[in-house]
């Protein structure tokens, strides 16, 4: 068997000290095999922020280890991060906000670069507008563009649709299977969407709160391209889509420290 790309081994955080001190991962073990698509999928505030920053390399665990092709991850080298919130820089560009990605690129070469992958969300008319004067939907295509432009073999991605509506974050699940069919990637999604991991993922891990662990794997077999949207069709879907739901909803409902407790 080929060598896991990531691999996290008995991983354990907690934050804060003394009295606070609040573990938020318990021993953690999952691998991604390269070019698989891995979905995270639970609750608030079980973890999944706090999983994707310990594989950027942007926190040590406190036990445990997390490795990148066998060596300890470091942030900016493996891996690039796709927000929630966009992050884009109001006073740049589309393009210089790419290029602004691409530190280590010669400047003609990252604009050569950011054209490219503007070119591939299906900015390239917008490449001297600034974000203020783009939709939310368009935001987060450029937001997607400049993490895919530093070409990075791992895509770490934060709910990085769930500001957009309905119509715009279905396209956008499209637009991404579509970049990862030209340049596979190693990707981490994080979502609170069933349907999103359903349509998205190889696997899907599914974690519960208060420590975050992982309860649960499951295999996505359906076949590939799923943009057509026939994979909703079978019965397989209809199937895990309410075994997912079922144990999301327990969670919640079962978790005394929810802020959903005790409604019904
Ligand atoms: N920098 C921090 N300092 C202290 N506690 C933190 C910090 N970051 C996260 N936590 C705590 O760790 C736990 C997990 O947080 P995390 O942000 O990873 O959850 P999440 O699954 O991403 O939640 P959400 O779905 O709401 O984004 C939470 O209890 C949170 O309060
Ligand atoms: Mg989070």
């Amino acid at each position: 068997m080929n060598e896991p790309h990531v691999r996290l081994d008995g991983v354990s955080l907690a934050f804060g000290r003394g009295a606070s001190r609040m573990p938020a991962l318990d021993r953690i073990s999952l691998t991604l095999g390269r070019d698989e698509v891995v979905v995270v999928l639970g609750p608030s505030g079980c973890g999944k922020t706090t999983l994707l920053r310990l594989v950027a390399g942007l926190i040590p665990p406190d036990a445990g280890s997390v490795t990148i092709d066998g060596r300890p991850p470091m942030p900016g080298r493996d891996t690039a991060m796709v927000f929630q919130s966009f992050r884009l820089i109001p006073w740049k560009t589309a393009r210089e906000n790419i290029v602004f990605a691409l530190p280590r690129l010669p400047r003609t070469e990252a604009l050569e670069r950011a054209d490219d992958y503007l070119g591939l969300v299906g900015l390239s008319r917008f490449a001297k507008s600034w974000p203020a004067q783009l939709s939310g939907g368009m935001r987060q295509r450029l937001a997607l563009a400049r993490a895919l432009a530093a070409e990075p073999a791992i895509l770490l991605m934060d709910e990085p649709f769930a500001s957009l509506d309905a119509q715009s974050r279905e396209l956008m699940q499209v637009e991404l299977m579509r970049l990862l069919e030209r340049r596979p990637a190693t990707v981490l999604f994080v979502t609170h969407s069933v349907d999103e991991a359903l349509i998205l993922a190889d696997r899907i891990l599914l974690m519960s709160p208060r420590p975050g662990r992982v309860v649960e794997e499951v295999e996505v077999t359906f076949p590939r391209p799923r943009w057509d949207g026939d994979s909703r069709a079978l019965p397989r879907y209809a199937d895990l889509r309410r075994h997912l739901w079922d144990r999301l909803r327990d969670m919640v409902l079962n978790d005394p420290g929810s802020d959903f407790h005790g409604r019904s």
